[in-house]
């Protein structure tokens, strides 16, 4: 590692969905180099070697952590793996980038947070909507008080709807990954859809507050998801209380067709004293069809203003904002701010494990039938061991 510039390795880098994000974005931030790629599917890896220009290939992920040329691992592996891999690399002194969700129990979480700690090095959850540019955006707006105090959070998934390039170049798998449905791969027992995504719903929504604490959730469970999903139970609403009890939130979604919607994707109204802001996230803005609308649009004074980062449009999804892969790069290049400046991260360990406790309990909530205070999840508590 130079003061410049860190050398990291993409681990998991043959897969489907984070990878490529990632492999499309780590060339575009100057403060990295694209040292080596690793994943067990051997042949995968070579070519990914050869079509992108990186030095190495690595079929042993204990290979990878003893060259010593590696400053860094980025982790795109699935959830049952992010532990073990993330004490491994920083017990071989490698700085750890890992995707959410952190791990599949708080005792997993808090273990790599020490292992980190021990080693000297830094990690960081890939937290990504925390970095998604509508929602940096909208941060700024609302730390610059331009809704006043914080009332609500409302949050809203609705479908998702790919593009025509992305569906093809997935050739009708969509993200039918096999551990994404696994009780004990995905970590989430009976909701692997959750267990997935909810991370990203409370990151943001404490990024919309603040950074406030959550103290309690209450989720709602009943059957959801068609075909390969039919056998799953689902959250489709939350609600939950920030810690201070001055504001609240909820996340809902149903499984409506795109035809059936005005909107599309991930989105967020935050409601202040003075002012709501209309955020779009992942996938996020018009139905097919319709006019497409700013990703973000502050609502304040009788008035609308609004505001768009410009970084294009999303690779994956039909959205006007680009979160494949542009947030997933917004929050590497941070990661790679961190190490080389050792600057405080803007999403924290502790950040991690606060997102992964809500996702817990929001799950412990939906099994239990009842709501749940986050300071009620064991450290040993898993969603697949449970009940
Ligand atoms: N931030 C986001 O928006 C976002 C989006 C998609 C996925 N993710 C997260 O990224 C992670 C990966 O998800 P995915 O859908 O891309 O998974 P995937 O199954 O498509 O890819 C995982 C890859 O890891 C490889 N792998 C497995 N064991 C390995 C080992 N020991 N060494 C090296 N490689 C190994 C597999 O061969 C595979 O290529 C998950 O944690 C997921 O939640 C995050």
């Amino acid at each position: 590692m130079t003061e410049d510039r860190l050398n990291i390795a993409l681990v998991g880098a043959a897969g489907l969905v984070a990878a490529p994000a990632h492999l499309n974005s780590i060339p575009l931030i100057e403060r990295m180099n694209f040292a080596a790629v690793c994943d067990v599917d051997a042949d995968a890896v070579q070519l990914l070697a050869r079509e992108r220009g990186v030095d190495k290939a690595y079929s042993s992920y204990e290979e990878l952590l003893a060259d010593p040329d590696i400053d860094a691992v980025d982790l795109v592996t699935p959830p049952f793996m992010h532990a073990e891999m993330a004490i491994a690399a920083a017990r071989a002194g490698k700085h750890v980038y890992v995707e959410k969700p952190m791990a599949r129990s708080l005792g997993e979480g808090r273990a790599m947070v020490q292992a980190a700690a021990d080693a000297g090095v830094r990690l960081q959850v890939g937290e990504s909507y925390i970095f998604h540019g509508p929602h940096v955006i909208a941060r700024d707006l609302i730390d610059a008080g331009e809704i006043g105090e914080v009332l609500q959070v409302r949050e809203t998934r609705d479908p998702w709807v790919f593009n025509e390039t992305e569906n093809a170049r997935l050739d009708g798998r969509g993200h039918h990954i096999a551990w994404r449905y696994d009780p004990e791969l995905s970590g989430g027992g009976d909701f692997p859809w959750m267990m997935d995504h909810a991370p990203h719903f409370f990151a943001t929504a404490r990024l919309f507050n603040g950074m406030t604490a959550i103290e309690r959730v209450n989720a709602m469970a009943r059957p959801h998801g068609e075909g390969r999903e039919a056998h799953l139970r689902g959250v489709t609403a939350v609600t939950w209380m920030y810690e201070g009890g001055e504001a609240d939130g909820l996340w809902m979604q149903a499984d409506m067709g795109a035809e059936a919607a005005r909107y599309i994707g991930f989105r967020t109204e935050v409601i202040g004293t003075r002012g709501t802001l209309l955020v779009f996230g992942e996938g996020g803005g018009s139905a097919p069809g319709f006019p497409q609308v700013a990703p973000v649009t502050l609502i304040a004074n009788g008035t609308e203003k609004y505001f768009d980062p410009e970084e294009g449009e999303d690779r994956s999804w039909a959205s006007n904002n680009s979160y494949y892969d542009r947030a997933h790069g917004n929050t590497l290049r941070h990661f790679a701010d961190t190490v080389l400046d050792g600057i405080p991260s803007l999403y924290t360990p502790k950040d991690g494990i606060a997102d992964l406790t809500a996702t817990l309990a929001t799950i412990k909530s939906a099994m239990d039938g009842r709501p749940i205070a986050l300071s009620d999840v064991p450290d040993d508590w898993t969603a697949y061991g449970a009940g």
